[in-house]
């Protein structure tokens, strides 16, 4: 692990969101509490607590409370719009997190356009998470101030389109107009420098976090982020055209097999994909297998359990050392 230097790197994003280091911890369902979002900001970088893991609005606005406790940093709240049975009442969480007075706020799923008038009325960043080019231009249309470029690579909804960072980075590089950060298979700072090299400013990372001392879930879950490798995550919901990156493990690979006798027929698999079961597993039993959970192929480069603090120096301090030292040597004169 490289040890913390000196230096810091300073970008857009550090300098809007008043943060010393350019990384966020990304929403996570059942796993952005405030502990999690209060651990990463105390570290230099922007916490997030997850909105919609809160059962109502009231409760997001304890648990805001809570964090404002736990920290005095700058800290974000995640609000996710994905396709539901029985939508959540959106408006109500959004209010909340104004009145809260919430200066960050991640978006993620649908088009964010009915709440960035609402979020920058209160004088909030918003930082919109999207998978593919053309959703990060309707979101620079519709006036966010940062998107957060989510790879093929990412745990949870990569979307329907199948690339990866190199080149989905390079690609925002040439036609977006307003500051990005990568997310997705994001672990170690050569990463990050590479991030930077190709326009970010910044990276974001859920999986990485959930390997973290601080994190609330179960030992067993984060062992088992330390023991998987590149190849120990499976898709799932591909044919229900809201494709899923998950953890390989006895249940999605019976989603799977399930989801391809009945494709998109959401009834068959339901019983499997609960909620409740992947809540339980995170944080009560540690049972890798009896649920389905998101996670992601950085799982590659997780050979520990380190404290937030000890994650965000490393990786800031590896990038430093690219950046300054690796990367001038090859600039030479003819
Ligand atoms: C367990 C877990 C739950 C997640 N839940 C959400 C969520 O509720 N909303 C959201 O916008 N992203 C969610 N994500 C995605 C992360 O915010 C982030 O975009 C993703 O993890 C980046 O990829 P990485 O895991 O390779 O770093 C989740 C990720 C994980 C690992």
């Amino acid at each position: 692990m490289y040890q913390n230097s000196e230096m810091v790197l300073v970008t857009k994003l550090t300098k809007a969101l008043g943060i010393k280091h350019p990384v966020v911890q990304g929403g996570m369902h059942y796993v952005g509490y405030a502990e999690m979002a209060a651990a990463v900001s105390n570290a230099g970088g922007l916490g997030i607590i997850t909105g919609l893991t809160q059962p109502t609005p009231e409760d997001l606005r304890k648990e805001i409370r809570k964090c404002r406790n736990l920290t005095d940093k700058p800290f974000g709240v995640n609000l996710t719009m994905l396709p539901a049975i029985v939508p959540p009442d959106y408006k109500a969480y959004a209010q909340i997190i104004i009145d809260e007075g919430i200066k960050v706020i991640e978006t993620a799923g649908n088009n964010p356009g009915t709440f960035i008038k609402m979020f920058h009325d209160s004088g909030a960043i918003v930082i919109h998470k999207c998978t593919s080019i053309r959703h990060a231009l309707t979101a620079q249309r519709l006036g966010v101030d940062f998107i957060s470029m989510d790879g093929f690579e990412c745990a949870g909804h990569p979307g329907e389109d199948d690339v990866g960072n190199f080149v989905l980075l390079a690609i925002a590089a040439r036609k977006l107009k307003i500051p990005y950060i990568a997310s997705g298979g994001i672990g170690d700072g050569k990463q990050l420098a590479a991030v930077l090299a190709l326009g970010g400013e910044g990276i974001n990372m859920g999986t990485r976090f959930m390997a973290t001392k601080e994190c609330p879930i179960h030992q067993n879950i984060k062992q088992a982020l330390v023991d998987g490798d590149e190849r120990s995550t499976t898709h799932i919901f591909r044919t229900m055209k809201h494709t899923a990156r998950v953890y390989k493990n006895k249940t999605s690979l019976q989603v799977q097999e399930t989801e391809n006798q009945n494709p998109g027929d959401f009834s068959k698999i339901a019983k499997y994909v609960k909620g409740a079961l992947y809540k339980e597993s995170f944080l009560e039993t540690g049972d890798t297998q009896s649920s389905v959970w998101s996670a992601g192929i950085v799982m590659g480069l997780i050979e520990d359990i380190p404290t937030c603090k000890e994650l965000i120096e490393g990786i800031v301090a590896e990038a430093e050392e690219i950046i300054s030292n690796k990367l001038p040597t090859f600039v030479s004169k003819l």
